[in-house]
């Protein structure tokens, strides 16, 4: 039997199969009102109850979007960058916005302390998030090790779940994840606890089997709770530049952080797998293999947001008209300014964090 695993290990990218495999609803940007770029290029790509969370955009009624942050290095990726940007979606059309810092988890599966979890936080994750877009005065955040609502939930979910039924799920069992998995199942849920409403978990597809967890717990705790399963709504990786299913510290080659020196970023583009040919001729003759060309990947995925100029690229590259390096030099020079504003959103941001509102049960 097929399972994600949500610490580690790769998933196969066949995004098709994995719709069909583990149930889930193909995503349909039609359905949603002025779709983001990751909506419209079907980044985003798979679902869990969509309909529900569109009807409450549509209709202007009360629903949640949620996340969490693991607050493991100094440094995010562009993973986090699409959960910020599905996020700042949903806020932007009247979702009430939670994020969360998953210190317990990050206790519990990596061992990094309480303490080095809360600093990282407020000195860089927090203000990162902000600085990829999120609205802080629109945000509620909280840490796991400080929310008591989420830790009841957590432990309430507990007793909801069998051995058996967590192994299947996640393919093993060990007492940390089992930790944290519950844990997650009370953030997804506890915004529910003073309003009833629909909620919605924008995640990477390797979250999903939280999600399925979740909606299990949801179901066995009907009469006591009624809780609105959480909808899911999920992206696609970000390609590692060398070509792999995802950027990762694994594969430093292919890897942009965030912050990243916009030089050594450039200088990855340069070596990233392309679609090009291997002779001028050849490439003014059949044009480039777009969808094996990284630094297009990139470029439609991250860089550039109006359509038509994305349009007008792929054209030009896939009829000859513009050579590799060319495509190259507009990545480095989008990726150059996107990492230079992000710097200085989030030395910004870094000055405003008491204006943040957070949820303490001291
Ligand atoms: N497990 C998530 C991660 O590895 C973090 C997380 C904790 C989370 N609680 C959550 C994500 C609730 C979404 C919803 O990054």
């Amino acid at each position: 039997m097929a399972v994600i695993d949500p610490w580690g290990a790769e998933l196969h990218a066949d995004y098709e199969k994995i719709v069909k495999q583990f149930g889930l609803e193909v995503f349909d940007a039609s359905a949603f009102p002025q779709p983001n770029r990751l909506m419209r290029r079907k980044v985003v790509f798979a679902a869990r109850d969509q309909k529900l969370i569109a009807d409450c955009i549509k209709k202007k009624k009360p629903y949640y979007a949620l996340t969490g942050i693991m607050p493991t290095a100094d440094k995010v990726h562009f993973g986090n960058k699409m959960v910020v940007e599905q996020l700042k979606y949903f806020q932007d059309h009247g979702a009430k916005t939670f994020i969360l810092i998953a210190d317990l988890e990050a206790a519990t599966t990596r061992g990094v302390s309480l303490e080095t979890a809360r600093k990282r936080a407020l000195d860089f994750h927090i203000p990162a998030y902000i600085a990829l877009g999120l609205d802080p005065k629109k945000t509620t955040f909280y840490f796991q090790s400080e929310n008591k609502d989420v830790v009841h939930l957590a432990y309430e979910a507990a007793q909801k779940i069998t051995l058996n039924e967590f192994k299947a799920v996640y393919g093993s069992a060990d007492p940390s994840r089992i930790m944290a998995a519950v844990t997650q199942v009370g953030d997804i849920l506890f915004p529910q606890l003073t309003e009833r409403m629909p909620g919605v978990i924008p995640v990477g597809i390797d979250q999903d089997p939280h999600i399925r967890l979740t909606r299990d717990v949801v179901a066995r705790t009907k009469t006591t709770h009624n809780f609105f399963p959480p909808a899911g709504i999920y992206h696609k990786f970000t390609p590692s530049l060398s070509g792999g299913l995802k950027m990762s510290k694994s594969q430093p080659a292919g890897n942009i952080d965030l912050p990243e020196d916009p030089l050594d970023a450039c200088k990855k583009i340069l070596k990233a797998v392309s679609g090009g040919r291997k002779t001028l001729e050849e490439q003014r003759k059949l044009g480039a293999e777009v969808e094996k060309d990284m630094a297009f990947e990139l470029l439609k995925m991250h860089l550039i947001e109006d359509d038509k100029t994305l349009n007008k690229i792929y054209a030009d590259y896939k009829s000859g008209k513009m050579l590799t390096s060319e495509l190259k030099q507009i990545a480095c020079e989008k990726m150059t300014s996107f990492l230079n504003d992000f710097t200085t959103k989030l030395e910004k941001a870094r000055k405003h964090l008491d204006a943040l509102t957070f949820i303490t049960f001291h």
